[in-house]
């Protein structure tokens, strides 16, 4: 048993009994109704088993969130629809799982949350990045919420939002590590976010291992959070297809690159080298990649780079319907890519990636 309380915020009187007493497993666990204040005593984690589009403010949740940013949660959806998991996000939400999930799988989520794996070096870089981790991770992933929100609806994206995250992110991965970010951000259940995520933190540290100007490692992660932005605009069915996408669906797919690219162009506020990773971060050295067909020297280096860490992170991302490839593994497909990626950039990125 752990010291602290675990708070289960629910407007489901039928269901409470049975997620307190699974819940009690962890801690002591307090039933609060949606519109009660949290307890007074520290809190150990969250599980919120509530309608998030209701009218009421839900004032008891978002103070308990403001006082406890880092505290692990478990969302239980009404829905998966966008709107919900939105709304969810918006509370810091990593995990969101259906409403009807059993008890028991909550609770091992929420285990999962409170003891997170420990890193493969260096036993005190953990603990000392850990809730840096957490909490940039969930800037982040509010920051990328709000960009796919805008750039779906208004497609005014806002280049400043963006901006305010870059620091967090960077001080985070100097602190914690890759290792620990790449754990952390992992357990987001939305595909693009946890992708726009991980192509983030790989980006950090490659800036941070190679050594660049403070300038330079801030357009790094600032190309990397936004470089799908265009995704906003698939329709949901291919974007969350579980399961490889056939040829008309990738067609579609592959507009995301000139999509974000208008969208960003639009907002005005990005650079010129920030443009051009979203519009080619999937062209490829021999002329092979996509929206241009753009070879060599006319792929720039901030693109290269930006490229290198998206193929990493598209194989070793959580996804529902197959596991994250082994680090190894996902290198020696990068090394395989000989022609198409940069190759010394591969070498320093495997460097990069071995050493965090
Ligand atoms: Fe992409
Ligand atoms: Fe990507």
């Amino acid at each position: 048993m752990r010291a602290g309380t675990l708070v289960l915020y629910t407007d489901q009187p039928a269901r409470r009994a049975d997620l307190r007493l699974a819940l009690q497993q962890i801690a002591p666990c307090a039933v609060l109704d949606a519109a009660a204040m949290p307890p007074s005593g520290p809190c150990l984690a969250l599980v919120a088993d509530l309608d998030l589009l209701q009218p009421s403010p839900l004032v008891g949740l978002r103070t308990l969130i403001a006082e406890t940013p880092a505290l692990p949660r478990v969302f239980l959806m009404r829905s998966m629809g966008e709107r919900s998991l939105s709304a969810a996000r918006s509370l810091g939400a990593r995990l969101c799982l259906p409403m009807d999930t059993p008890a028991e799988t909550v609770v091992e989520a929420l285990r999962a949350q409170l003891s997170p794996p420990a890193p493969k070096r260096g036993p005190d870089q953990r603990a000392a990045g850990a809730p840096l981790i957490v909490q940039a991770a969930d800037q982040a992933g509010a920051v990328i919420a709000k960009l796919l929100d805008a750039a779906r609806g208004s497609g005014t994206v806002d280049a400043t939002l963006v901006d305010r995250s870059l620091d967090p992110i960077l001080g985070a991965i100097g602190q914690g590590g890759l290792t620990a970010w790449l754990d952390t951000v992992r357990a987001y259940d939305d595909a693009t976010y946890q992708h726009c995520l991980l192509v983030a933190g790989l980006a950090a540290t490659f800036a941070i291992d190679l050594g660049f100007s403070a300038a330079d490692r801030q357009q790094l992660v600032r190309a990397a959070l936004v470089h799908d932005v265009g995704k906003a605009k698939i329709p949901l069915e291919i974007l969350n297809k579980a399961g490889p996408l056939d040829p008309a669906e990738r067609a579609v797919m592959r507009e995301h690159a000139v999509l974000g690219h208008e969208i960003l162009v639009r907002a005005g506020g990005f650079d010129d080298a920030v443009l051009a990773v979203v519009r080619h971060h999937h062209e490829l050295l021999d002329g092979s990649g996509y929206p241009d067909g753009l070879a060599g020297d006319a792929i720039d280096d901030i693109v290269r780079l930006i490229t290198v860490c998206d193929v990493y992170a598209a194989l070793v991302e959580r996804r529902p319907y197959r596991a994250p490839m082994p680090a190894a593994e996902a290198l020696k497909i990068l090394k395989g890519m000989d022609g198409k990626l940069d190759a010394a950039l591969v070498r320093a990125f495997e460097r990069s990636v071995a050493g965090s």
